[in-house]
């Protein structure tokens, strides 16, 4: 099967043919049918995030099952599903409390159960990125990385849905909890930020002040429900918020992964209350706090991982949502794009005035 992989860091993706393994007892065969273009992909591309190589990069994806494991007994061929990073054991401790997305196993699972990887070129073990490598025409994963939607639910926006989305809405509903008629400020509006500022407006926000450089992404946070914009790159982003709401904001989100617009988020939000990394930010960067400031106001900066998710719980109920036209899916997909143009898509996030780009196969 054809895919792309990362050969060097900071490098290119080059479309080469890829072996898969057969599947192992607890692993499913998926033809992909879309992956969408995230940026922590591109993190990888820049080399901001080491990771062995070569690499099948590509973790927001859907598509269908093809061929199952001998254990797996909860999907069959033809099944419509989408895929998510955060899979998970089951049976270690933090799965036991609930909290799926912190599996203890998460990385073991994104390899066979001997630790050799599923990707082969020719003789050489190729990294699978996230335990998914969804730019590819075939994806083999463990079955608690995927989750059966609806028919009715298009496959290419539900990719969508297994990362940029589920990461935005799910931080504000599982990470923060915003509650009816809070304020919230979201900083960066990509594709994350932009579902930050839909979860809000799902989760009832009062006031969701959206901020960015680029005056299409304030566009287009408005028709996703921010009712205020700052545009950055003209006006001191922390003293507009704060004058917008008499003080500051109840949650603050960061969905870029800068140490400054982090510092940023911290000085947006009211004493007592907590602003929220959710932009990944690049290995080794420090994000340096007024320690004073923030004991003696009670104020806090906590990271939240993929929306603090359980995605058999939140992928369905987000395709729920959509179907509902209560959830904007449709408005995020900027461009459809074959995988030979995965290179072009990535320089079109760089310059970073469109929303998502998914590839269709
Ligand atoms: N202030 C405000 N906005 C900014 C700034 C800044 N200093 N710098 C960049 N932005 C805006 C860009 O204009 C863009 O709209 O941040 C947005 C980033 O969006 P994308 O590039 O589409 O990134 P996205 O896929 O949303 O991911 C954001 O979340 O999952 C992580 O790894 C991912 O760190 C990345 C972050
Ligand atoms: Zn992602």
């Amino acid at each position: 099967m054809r895919a792309a992989v990362l050969e060097t860091q900071p490098g290119e993706l080059v479309i080469d043919e890829i072996t898969l393994t057969k599947p192992d007892a607890d692993e499913v065969l998926i033809q992909t049918v879309a992956c969408g273009l995230c940026h922590s992909d591109l993190h990888m591309i820049d080399g901001h995030l080491p990771s062995p190589l070569p690499a099948v990069l590509g973790h927001e994806a859907a598509g269908i099952v093809q061929a199952v494991g001998d254990d797996v007994t909860e999907f069959e061929p033809g099944d419509r599903v989408v895929s998510c990073l955060s899979m998970f054991c089951g049976n270690c401790r933090e799965c036991g409390v609930g909290n799926t997305w912190l599996c203890e196993n998460r990385q073991a699972l994104g390899k066979r159960t001997d630790g050799s990887s599923r990707l082969w070129r020719g003789d050489v073990e190729v990294n699978q990125m996230t335990g998914l490598g969804a730019f590819a025409e075939e994806m083999l994963v463990h079955r608690n990385a995927i989750v059966q939607v609806p028919d009715e639910l298009p496959l290419e926006l539900g990719a969508l849905l297994g990362c940029a989305v589920i990461t935005g809405v799910g931080s504000v509903v599982n990470g923060a909890r915003v509650r009816p008629g809070s304020t919230v400020a979201v900083i960066g509006c990509g594709g994350v930020g932009l579902n930050i500022v839909q979860g809000a407006a799902i989760a009832g926000a009062g006031r969701i002040i959206a901020v960015d450089l680029n005056a299409e992404k304030l566009a287009l946070a408005t028709t996703f429900g921010a009712t205020d914009v700052v545009n950055g790159s003209d006006t001191d982003a922390v003293a507009a918020v704060r004058e917008l709401t008499g003080g500051g904001v109840d949650a603050a989100f960061e969905a870029i992964g800068l140490p400054a617009t982090a510092q940023q988020a911290f000085s947006m939000i009211r004493p007592g209350r907590t602003a929220y990394l959710v932009g990944l930010p690049a290995m080794g960067a420090d994000i340096e706090l007024p320690g004073t400031v923030m004991l003696l106001q009670g104020r806090g900066l906590q990271g939240l991982f993929m929306g603090s998710n359980n995605f058999k719980r939140d992928i369905p109920m987000l395709a729920n949502l959509y179907l509902q036209g209560r959830l904007k899916l449709d408005e995020l997909v900027a461009a459809k794009i074959d995988l030979e143009q995965v290179n072009e898509g990535y320089a079109a996030m760089r310059t970073g005035t469109e929303a998502r780009s998914v590839i269709v196969f």
